[in-house]
């Protein structure tokens, strides 16, 4: 089973998140367990202070180190658990990482806020840095919950068609192909007619070339990284 811990200053938020669809259903089969910790928790003093003013000077609140370290230490760490800090400076997060996370034991989630977190956690104890794109939001729990629900979604069991993961976007560094369901014709758009023909070959074949197709148009970036075969080569002849 996958324990996933996530420290913040905002649990509701990772607990309402983590409530529907595939996750929620994941944590009530025992695939996985989300917890939410607390972050003023694990603060000092009476008030609980979690963040204070920068060093140096400049605008905002920085998040403390201490009540990080308390609350990481707080979640038995193993050598094994991955101890993740959401900020924008990070790795870009991708599938390829949602697959690796899926194989781990224990996942620790730090949430910063404000100006971001003491600069010590990363150095000195997040094993991984990790941002979920080139943006800034205003806090860790929305990262947090994607990161979880493309990690959930992997885990065996966690889909009722687990097949359905092969055909993601991603799976093979492609995009997915164009799916379609009734009705036949809606406001004269009409399905491919392929996808009603019954021959599974030709259907294999033009999804493949849809998934090359829409690649190199729509992510030039992926399509020049994409290991393709033989066949791939003739169906993008297929295409010019
Ligand atoms: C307002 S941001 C801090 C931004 C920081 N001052 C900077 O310029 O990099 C507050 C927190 O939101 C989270 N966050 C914001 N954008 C993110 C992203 N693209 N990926 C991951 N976490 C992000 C991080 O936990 C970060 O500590």
């Amino acid at each position: 089973m996958l324990r996933i811990d996530v420290i913040t200053l905002f649990p509701e938020v990772i607990e309402a998140g983590v409530r529907y669809s595939i996750v929620g259903r994941a944590c009530e089969w025992g695939l996985t367990q989300v917890r939410a910790l607390q972050l003023r928790d694990f603060a000092a003093g009476k008030h609980r202070k979690t963040d204070d003013e920068p060093y140096g000077g400049g605008a905002g609140l920085v998040i403390k180190p201490e009540p990080i370290f308390k609350a990481v230490e707080f979640c038995r760490p193993t050598a094994h658990t991955r101890i993740v800090l959401l900020e924008p400076q990070g790795k870009l997060y991708t599938q390829a990482i949602a697959h690796e996370l899926a194989e781990q034991e224990h996942l620790i989630l730090i949430c910063g806020h404000y100006e971001g977190v003491d600069a010590r956690v990363r150095e000195h104890l997040a094993t991984d840095v990790l941002s979920i794109g080139d943006y800034v939001l205003t806090g860790g729990e929305l990262p947090a919950l994607i990161i979880i629900d493309s990690v959930v979604r992997l885990l065996p069991g966690a889909l009722h068609s687990p097949e359905s993961l092969a055909q993601d976007s991603y799976a093979d560094g492609l995009l997915g192909y164009p799916q379609y369901t009734r009705p036949e014709e809606f406001r004269g758009m009409r399905v491919p007619s392929v996808l009603l023909s019954g021959n599974h070959g030709a259907i294999a074949r033009w999804r493949r070339r849809e998934q090359l197709r829409l690649t190199r148009t729509l992510r030039p970036d992926l399509f020049a990284r994409a290991c393709l075969t033989s066949d791939d080569v003739e169906l993008l002849k297929e295409l010019e």
